[in-house]
C-alpha cells in the first residue's frame, strides 16, 4: 500500500506523475481554493501534504489530521506554517530555498529599476495615448548605477541582489540584518553592515528580502519611511506585512519617498486601494520565483522531500530537524 498525500494546489503535471509512483495521489489541478474545514477533510487519512505557500498549517488542522508526517511547502518562506505547532504534533515541515534564489534576485533588481526608471508608470502614459511630444524632464527617474543600495535581510536571496548592485552597477551596498555576515561573505557581496536606521536614512533604494515573523511585522510603517531620502524608493520582495501598507501609501502620495516596487501585500491577492490609485509604486502579483525552470525546480524539491521522508529516508530541506531526532 502506497503511502497518501495530498496535492492542495495546482502543479505541473510532470511533477503529479513523480509524485504518482511513490503515493497514492489527491490533486487539486481544478486549483480551488479550499477552506481550512475542506483541507482538513481532504488531508484525512493522508501522510503527507503538499503546499505552495499559502495553505495554512496550524494546530487546529494538525489536531484534526492525526494521520500527517509531513507537510512539503513550495516556496522558500514558511509563514504559513506554524512551525512549533507542527514539532509538537511530530509534523515535520520542509521548504523549498536555494533552487529559487537566483530568479528571485533577478526580479528584485527588476522591481527596483522599473520603480527607479518609472518604467510602468511610463508605458501607463504611452498606451493612454497622452505621448504627444519629448521633454527633457519627462518621467525622469533615480539614478541606479552609484547610488546606495540597502538591503533589509541579507539571507541568500538578499546576497544575490547586492552582488547585482555592487559587482554590476556599482551601487555602494549596505545592508541589516538579524545577525552580522562573516567578513568573507561581506567581502564577496560588497557590503557594509549598518544599523536600521543608518540602512534608511542613507540607501537611494532599499530593498526588503526579510522573513516574515510576528517580529517582522510592519518592519516598515510610518516612522521608519520617514527616515528614509524624499527621492528614495522601496521594494518588498520578501512578505506581505512586513510593510504596512496603509502608511507606505500615505509616505508615497505625500513624497515622503519618491516611489515603491511592491510583489507582496498585506492581504494579498487584495491590494490595498490606495495603493492601487497611485502612479509611483510598481505592483506585480508575488511572481519574484516566476519563472518555468525556477518553478519546476522549487516542485521537484517539496516532491523530493515527501519522497525522501516518505520512504524513511532523511529530507533534503529539513526545517524543525528536532522532528527528525524522534524518529
Ligand atoms: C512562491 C515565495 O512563489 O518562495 C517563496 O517564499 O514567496 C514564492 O517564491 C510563493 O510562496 C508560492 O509558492
Amino acid at each position: 500500500m502506497k503511502p497518501k498525500i495530498l496535492i492542495a494546489r495546482a502543479i505541473f503535471p510532470e511533477v503529479i506523475a513523480r509524485l504518482a509512483q511513490h503515493f497514492d495521489v489527491t490533486s487539486n489541478q481544478a486549483d480551488e481554493l479550499w477552506t481550512s474545514t475542506q483541507m482538513i477533510d481532504k488531508l484525512q487519512g493522508k501522510q503527507g501534504v503538499f503546499t505552495t505557500g499559502g495553505e495554512r498549517i496550524d494546530a487546529a488542522l494538525l489536531a484534526a489530521c492525526p494521520d500527517l508526517k509531513i507537510c512539503a511547502n513550495m516556496a522558500v518562506g514558511y509563514n504559513n506554517f506554524d512551525l512549533d505547532a507542527m514539532t509538537s504534533a511530530g509534523v515535520l515541515a520542509t521548504n523549498a530555498p536555494d533552487v529559487l534564489t537566483e530568479t528571485t534576485a533577478d526580479f528584485g533588481f527588476a522591481l527596483l529599476m522599473a520603480t527607479a526608471r518609472r518604467i510602468t508608470e511610463s508605458e501607463h502614459y504611452l498606451r493612454a495615448g497622452k505621448w504627444t511630444k519629448w521633454s527633457y524632464d519627462m518621467f525622469a527617474g533615480a539614478e541606479v548605477h552609484g547610488s546606495t543600495l540597502g538591503i533589509l535581510g541579507m539571507g541568500r536571496i538578499g546576497q544575490g541582489i547586492a552582488k547585482r548592485g555592487a559587482l554590476g552597477f556599482g551601487m555602494e551596498v549596505i545592508y541589516h540584518n538579524r545577525s552580522r555576515l562573516d567578513a568573507g561573505i561581506e567581502a564577496e557581496c560588497k557590503a557594509r553592515y549598518v544599523s536600521k536606521e543608518e540602512l534608511l536614512k542613507n540607501a537611494d533604494h532599499v530593498v526588503l528580502v526579510l522573513p516574515y515573523s510576528a517580529a517582522s511585522h510592519h518592519t516598515i510603517g510610518a516612522a521608519e519611511l520617514a527616515l528614509m531620502k524624499p527621492g528614495a524608493t522601496l521594494v518588498n520582495i520578501a512578505r506581505g506585512g512586513i510593510v504596512d501598507d496603509a502608511a507606505l501609501a500615505a509616505a508615497l502620495r505625500n513624497k515622503t519617498i519618491a516611489a515603491a516596487g511592491l510583489d507582496v501585500f498585506e492581504g494579498e491577492p487584495k491590494v490595498h486601494p490606495d495603493l492601487l490609485a497611485l502612479s509611483n509604486v510598481v505592483l506585480t502579483p508575488h511572481i519574484a520565483s516566476a519563472t518555468l525552470p525556477t518553478r519546476l525546480a522549487m516542485a521537484n524539491l517539496a516532491a523530493d522531500n515527501l519522497i525522501a521522508f516518505l520512504s524513511g529516508k532523511r529530507p533534503l530541506t529539513p526545517l524543525n530537524t528536532a522532528v527528525l531526532a524522534t524518529k
